[in-house]
């Protein structure tokens, strides 16, 4: 395997969406991680949120202690999430916005607004071992600002191209894959390692990993979706597939 190879981690919130629906134990986000391994998937990420509407404190124990690939921890940039992530020490830390009022993360995180306080919060999760991402718009002065702080990785919002393909705005798709391109040079430049991910599908996934630039793929709901007609196996094997035949 190349350094190069383009890595999928699979986020595995839908999966505690899906029980906490009815509040019992199945179905087991630590089995669908642990079946996402055997599929092939590089990393497994959990966002952790402030009202815990998926994943709870007990699945990113369980997932801290079980798996085999790297763990990826979504969580806002709050106290109480730094001292979870300082207790588990993830492989990455994914610091994202989050609003109780959103169903899913609408935006990047604005940095550059938060410079100063975002630095000294990621200076003991770095000195713990983990690697930062900032999940963030394609934007120039985020970007810069993700560098200034001292992130290892960007993660770049994928949301706005795939809802303009979704609805067929096929212009301004373009324009969002456009900016996307040009974002990802440019971070790499900076010496960041690329990430995307956000709303990605078989029909979207395709432009996206054709980024030379673009390290490692996030992909969840529609993952989850998509394993209740053919299984989480083979959605994932056909996601993987994708990523493989478009970057060639
Ligand atoms: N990356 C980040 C930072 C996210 O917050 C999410 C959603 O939790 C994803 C990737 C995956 O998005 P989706 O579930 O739409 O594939």
């Amino acid at each position: 395997m190349t350094d190069h190879r383009l890595r999928l981690g699979v986020n595995i919130d839908h999966v505690a969406t899906v029980r906490n629906a009815r509040g019992g134990a199945y179905p087991d986000p630590l089995r669908a991680a642990k079946l996402a391994e055997a599929a092939g998937a590089d990393g497994i990420t959990a966002h952790l949120r402030e009202d815990r509407r998926h994943i709870s404190d007990a699945d990113i124990e369980g997932l801290a202690e079980a798996l085999s690939v790297p763990l990826n921890f979504e969580m806002a940039a709050t106290d109480e999430m730094q001292a979870i992530a300082l207790r588990h020490k993830p492989h990455a830390v994914c610091l994202v916005p989050e609003k109780r009022e959103e169903r899913t993360t609408e935006g990047g995180l604005e940095v550059a607004r938060e410079e100063n306080r975002l630095a000294h919060f990621i200076a003991p999760l770095r000195d713990a071992g983990c690697r930062v991402s900032i999940f963030i718009a394609a934007d120039r002065p985020q970007i810069e600002a993700a560098h200034r702080i001292g992130a290892a990785v960007i993660e770049l919002h994928t949301g706005a191209y795939c809802d303009a393909h979704a609805e067929g705005r096929f212009d301004e798709r373009d324009a969002e894959l456009a900016r996307l391109r040009e974002m990802s040079a440019f971070a790499h430049s900076l010496g960041l390692e690329v990430h995307a991910g956000h709303g990605l599908t078989y029909d979207t996934v395709q432009p996206i990993a054709a980024f030379p630039e673009v390290r490692e793929l996030n992909i969840g709901h529609f993952l989850i979706g998509e394993a209740i007609f053919r299984g989480l196996d083979p959605a994932i094997r056909e996601m993987r597939r994708l990523m493989d035949e478009a970057r060639g």
